[in-house]
């Protein structure tokens, strides 16, 4: 399909694009972006069940762009209900964090769930479908602005990592006993420290390195109390069309409820795209950023 693109959602992947760090490596001259929101401008042979005119959002590279080619597979069909913001603010980040906590993981009400970068896309996300979920939510963040996002995201505590050391401060929160879940999009500077605030049977999910990536891990070091590690990226769940229906259905319902909602950082033409990726490396922004065409 060829996608007109209306709002584009910036995320921390396009810059390791862009520094030809991320899983897919630029062929110059190439197009970064993942994800978008807009209508179905064309149609090619043997796609089904849209139309030219509809309004979808996808995943997929080549979204800083007017119009991008994407595969049908790849395209999400947005009910009236989702605006053009939330369509390309939500399909990484909301899409991620979900299936870490429904897919690799299944958070159950009670468990502590420690989120790094929790005023961030996925982190926010994060915050807000482990917290619907009943779980004990506690984010890590590195500003007061943050920390009072992740807050009013339902997370029940916040460390500013600026300020204090979270792994100290989860076992203070959770009397000793460590967290059951940690979602690490961070690495290197968290990852080893992540390790020594699990609870027995904690699991840890590395899902990026924004902070550079971690020292390896001695195998060993799981044995004591008995930890999992695991690791995770989106594009291994969304070329499973059930798996993704149940998770779209399920975040669908939480935006039409009012449980899941990303707050914009702010919204740029798609020529300032640079000046959006600034922002985003250097840690400025809450939510997330998008982009405009036209
Ligand atoms: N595995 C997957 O499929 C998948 C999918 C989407 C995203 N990701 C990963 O998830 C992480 C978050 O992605 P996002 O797009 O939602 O970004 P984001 O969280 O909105 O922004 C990145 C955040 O990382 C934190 N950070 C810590 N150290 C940093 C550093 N040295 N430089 C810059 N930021 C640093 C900052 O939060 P604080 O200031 O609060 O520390 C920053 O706001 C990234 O690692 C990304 O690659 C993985």
């Amino acid at each position: 399909m060829l996608v007109r693109n209306h709002r584009i959602g910036l995320n921390f992947g396009d810059l390791m694009f862009l520094r030809g760090e991320y899983l897919v490596t630029p062929k110059l001259p190439d197009v970064a972006g993942m994800e978008a929101a807009g209508e179905i401008a064309a149609i090619g042979d043997g796609v089904i069940d849209v139309q030219v005119g509809d309004r979808v959002a996808y995943i997929g590279m080549g979204s800083y762009a007017d119009y991008t080619l994407i595969r049908a597979n790849r395209v999400l069909s947005l009910p009236d209900s989702i605006s053009d913001e939330t369509g390309a603010s939500f399909p990484v980040a909301a899409l991620t964090a979900w299936h870490m906590l429904h897919t690799v993981h299944h958070v159950s009400a009670g468990e502590s769930v420690l989120v790094h970068s929790a005023a961030g896309g996925v982190g926010l996300a994060a915050v807000q479908i482990a917290h619907t979920a009943g779980a004990r939510v506690i984010g890590v963040v590195s500003s007061p602005a943050k920390a009072a996002a992740a807050l009013a995201g339902g997370a029940d505590h916040v460390i500013d990592s600026s300020n204090a050391a979270f792994a100290p401060a989860v076992l203070e929160l959770t009397d000793g006993r460590g967290a059951d879940l940690i979602l690490d999009g961070v690495g290197r500077p968290t990852f080893a420290d992540g390790l020594t605030c699990l609870a027995r049977f904690g699991h840890l999910i590395l899902f990026g390195r924004a902070g550079g990536s971690p020292a390896p891990v001695d195998p060993l070091q799981l044995l004591s109390n008995s930890r999992t590690l695991s690791g995770f990226v989106l594009p291994h769940i969304y070329r499973d069309a059930p798996v993704m229906k149940r998770s779209l259905d399920a975040i669908f319902g939480l935006v039409e409820g009012g449980q899941l909602r990303l707050p914009i950082a702010g919204c740029l033409p798609l020529e300032e795209a640079a000046t959006a990726l600034t922002a985003l490396a250097s840690r400025q922004t809450i939510g997330k950023f998008l982009l405009s065409t036209g």
